[in-house]
């Protein structure tokens, strides 16, 4: 893949922040996601690359851009897979929490996972913890493994978990164990990005979220040198029979990173919509407004942010019309 398209796709995350939040705290998320949607696909349009949308807003026949199977860039240059989430975190952009992101990973063609939009059970962990987790093992001994690893006390580690009554079991089984926790209200991308960030004060995120995410999380991952693990969770025959579509007989199969991101490189982009504890959100200040991002690339292992000032006179699109 070009290197310089690292810098293209944080445009896209910036433009598609940038117009989504604007719409933090109101209460509506739909219309953030269509801003930041719309937003990313016009900018899209005007990258050199020939690249296929595997990771999307849906199928063609439920989402009128960024479906799965679109094609974006000017049609020039390498053929690359493309996993977008215009903007993870609907609900946190509506209630103006914390850790929404626009996000994106590119791929050579062929090496991103096709996951169906289902849920997903996952573990993730930074470089530290690589090869120690597995996500068949009991949710102790994946904590003392990662403790371990990381020269901690069980009591210091810290497990991010969505906020769901269906992990009730999963975090009474992190609270036996004397572990700590953080649970989040939506966004696990961003919490599994945070497992390789020793700043953001977390260990290891556990629990299901959308299989999609679980994509988006590997490649980012990948960059950074850490792990995740997951297992699709059909909960009916249609979703079942999705997986059999895949080619996925085995129900209990894991998918590791290579299932998930296969290949040498990769290149993620994301810029906060919220603050988090990575990213600070977009803020806006008269006819200004400023972005935090990190772009990063796993074949060279570099890792970026990059702050951004742009002017709303100049882009007068990303003023939102009341
Ligand atoms: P959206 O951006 O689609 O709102 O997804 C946010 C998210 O929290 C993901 O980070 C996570 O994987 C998934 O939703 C969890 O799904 P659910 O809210 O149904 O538990």
């Amino acid at each position: 893949m070009e290197r310089s398209l690292s810098m293209e796709i944080v445009r896209v995350t910036e433009a598609a922040a940038l117009s989504s939040a604007r719409w933090m705290g109101r209460g509506v998320k739909d219309e953030a996601d269509d801003a930041a949607t719309t937003a990313m696909r016009s900018v899209f349009d005007t990258i050199p690359m020939r690249g296929t949308v595997v990771i999307g807003e849906g199928e063609m026949d439920e989402a009128p851009m960024l479906y799965i199977g679109e094609k974006l860039g000017t049609g020039d240059g390498p053929g690359v897979d493309v996993a977008v989430d215009p903007l993870e975190g609907t609900d946190i952009v509506a209630q103006g929490s914390w850790n929404a992101l626009s996000v994106i990973a590119i791929a050579d063609r062929g090496s991103l996972l096709h996951a169906p939009d289902m849920y997903m059970d996952k573990i993730a962990v930074g470089p530290e913890a690589v090869g120690k987790i597995d996500i068949n093992a009991p949710v102790i001994e994946n904590l003392k493994a990662v403790a371990k690893a990381k020269n901690k006390d069980i009591e210091d580690i810290v497990a991010t978990v969505l906020d769901r009554p269906r992990h009730a079991k999963l975090i009474q089984e992190i609270r036996n164990s004397g572990a700590r926790i953080k649970l989040i209200p939506a966004g696990d991308v961003a919490a599994a990005i945070n497992t390789a960030f020793d700043d953001t004060g977390v260990d290891i995120l556990l629990g299901s979220g959308g299989a999609p995410e679980g994509v988006l999380a590997a490649a980012a991952l990948k960059c950074l040198g850490g792990e995740i693990q997951g297992k699709l969770l059909p909960s009916n025959n249609e979703e079942i029979a999705r997986c059999h579509e895949m080619g996925i007989t085995d129900l209990d199969k894991v998918f590791y990173m290579d299932d998930f991101c296969s290949g040498d490189d990769a290149i993620f982009a994301a810029t906060g919509v919220t603050d988090g504890e990575l990213l600070k959100g977009v803020q806006f200040k008269g006819s200004n407004a400023t972005t935090s991002t990190v772009v990063m690339r796993a074949k060279s292992g570099t890792v970026r942010f990059i702050e951004g000032k742009h002017s709303l006179q100049k882009k007068p699109n990303l003023v939102m019309q009341p």
